[in-house]
């Protein structure tokens, strides 16, 4: 992990879609003592999403990003990210794509949290598919935002054993703790770089 020099922190946003538990992770992380991160904003692709409500609570500034009028959005959530000096954008259950051009604009800079191992079962259900396939494992994976979907650069992952008698639904709950762990690694080990 890289030194916090001068204490500076890092700024980062928060990209949701839904229920938010991620979010609501990354928020008590941002509040530790030795944080090293500053939640600077939540951007919601829909302003019903139920993860808001972390936001709001926390008084955490919140950007509604409008997919009717995706590229003046984009443009918009650009700009205001630029000025207000964020370097990490953390996509948490964000189900929209981002344009090429958003991601230029970042590159390197946005990371995605996925409930598999990736490279196997990207896109959703993937409990389901992988309940279904009769894996042995599972777990999730933290990973580069690129133009594919759950396509980029691995940065960490963790797995777990699949117990005789799971369920999909219980390997939701399984791995959604797994991934309130990993979310803040992974941005331990980018710190260095960013
Ligand atoms: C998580 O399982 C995450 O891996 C996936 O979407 C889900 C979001 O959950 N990308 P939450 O909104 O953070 O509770």
């Amino acid at each position: 992990m890289g030194k916090l020099i001068g204490n500076k922190k890092l700024n980062i946003a928060v990209f949701i879609s839904g229920r938010g538990s991620n979010l609501n992770n990354l928020i008590k992380f941002s509040k530790k003592k030795k944080s090293f991160i500053n939640l600077i904003f939540v951007v919601s692709s829909s302003k019903a999403a139920r993860g808001l409500v972390y936001a709001k609570k926390n008084n955490i500034k919140i950007i509604i990003f409008n997919y009717k009028k995706k590229l003046t959005s984009e443009r918009n959530v650009l700009k205001i990210l630029n000025s207000n000096k964020i370097k990490l954008i953390c996509l948490a259950g964000f189900m929209k794509i981002l344009s090429i051009k958003f991601i230029r604009n970042f590159k390197g800079k946005i990371i995605n949290i996925h409930p598999s191992l990736l490279p196997r079962y990207k896109g959703l259900n993937t409990h389901e598919r992988v309940i279904k396939n009769n894996e042995k494992f599972t777990g999730c994976t933290v990973h580069f935002v690129n133009k594919n979907l759950d396509s980029g650069k691995i940065i960490i992952q963790k797995k777990i054993k699949i117990k005789k008698g799971d369920t999909a639904s219980i390997l939701s709950k399984k791995v959604l703790t797994l991934e309130h762990q990993l979310y803040p690694k992974a941005i331990k080990k980018l710190f260095a770089s960013l």
